[in-house]
């Protein structure tokens, strides 16, 4: 099993990818987990969940993570608050979007599981230095915290197998015309991850805007996951029915786009996407195109973005393209098995 760290700022797409990360972790305590095929079901060992300000508040952002534990029956996992805010701007947030509540306006009991008291930018480090096997790290929010670590303790490079961010727009964005909101809302962190994917040989591979606009929730896909007949299945369409309007208006998508669980559906069959490898930047300075993904290289489609970066003067794996319907089909047979 891949050890894996989620950070995210829940948000209804953070919501569905926590349920299709639960779903693919730990085999034998999923209730109704269908046997046989045990290898793929039980492909995360989840060490933790850390959460950032971002769609909303690092308050609400790491209740509702909690709220979803509960939801995919795991009320033991540790879920930690990190970064209350960005490095360097001011913060910005994502209500119209995600709702007040951050997850659409659906009630949640109020959770029963702790909220763990250690720092999240301090349990990342802790819990990198302590693995004894490298761990995966899924990042779907600001890029706040691991940079904060990074800079705190950048000995934690090297237990680090790989990092797949949800972020960036190669072209238009979805906050301003140039930025994708994890980017815009935190430059400067998502300028300091980019860089160690160089410096420090970090394994990065991003999952843009232009990927996960191709991951459209049609109404078809809503209403098989509603035809699941459990609560998580229920839940998840109902968070979706509203979401994504403004983005659906702007560009006609036929339903919102899942930009968070495309991160999951990277680590669990990397198959679904074509990476192509880049020398990739944050624009941190000019106002007009603040959170900017600049490439300044491209290389061709090497692999599913594996090696130290360093080598190939490249710093990231930048996803070209997702098969959608692959993704969908394992995002509902992975939600299929939730109570
Ligand atoms: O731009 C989409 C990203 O910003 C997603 O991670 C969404 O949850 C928000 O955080
Ligand atoms: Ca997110």
């Amino acid at each position: 099993m891949t050890p894996l760290l989620i950070d995210c700022d829940p948000g209804i797409d953070d919501a569905v990818a926590l349920l299709l990360a639960i779903a693919s972790s730990a085999f034998a305590d999923l209730p109704g987990q269908v046997a046989g095929d045990g290898e793929k079901s039980s492909r995360f060992n989840i060490l933790g969940i850390t959460t950032v300000a971002g769609n909303v508040s690092v308050a609400t952002t790491e209740t509702n993570a909690r709220c979803i534990c509960e939801l995919g029956g795991r009320p033991e996992l540790k879920v930690f608050a990190g970064c209350p805010r960005p490095l360097v701007r001011q913060p910005v947030f994502a209500e119209h979007v995600h709702g007040a509540n951050g997850l659409a306006g659906v009630e949640f009991p109020t959770p029963r599981m702790p909220l763990q008291s250690q720092h999240g930018v301090d349990f990342l480090i802790e819990m990198l230095l302590q693995s004894p096997k490298k761990v995966a790290i899924a990042m779907l929010g600001p890029l706040t915290n691991l940079a904060v670590a990074l800079i705190k303790a950048p000995q934690i490079a090297a237990q680090i197998d790989r990092v797949v961010i949800m972020g960036g727009a190669v072209g238009a964005g979805n906050v301003t015309s140039s930025a994708e909101f994890n980017f815009f809302a935190d430059p400067h962190a998502a300028q300091v991850v980019l860089r160690a994917g160089r410096e420090q040989g970090i394994d990065l591979t991003l999952i843009p805007l232009d990927v996960t606009h191709q991951a459209i929730a049609t109404p078809a896909r809503r209403a098989a996951l509603a035809a699941l007949g459990n609560r998580a299945g229920g839940t998840v369409a109902r968070m979706l029915e509203n979401y994504g309007l403004r983005e659906q208006g702007q560009r006609g998508f036929a339903g919102p786009p899942l930009h968070d669980p495309c991160v999951m559906a990277y680590l669990l069959e990397p198959g679904l996407f074509e990476v192509k490898r880049c020398l990739a930047m944050v624009e941190t300075e000019s106002s007009l195109t603040l959170g900017r993904l600049g490439v300044a290289r491209e290389g061709d489609g090497q692999g599913d973005g594996q090696g130290d970066g360093q080598g190939d003067g490249y710093n990231v794996a930048i996803a070209q393209s997702i098969d959608a319907d692959g993704f969908y089909r394992l995002l509902t047979e992975r939600l299929a098995r939730l109570g």
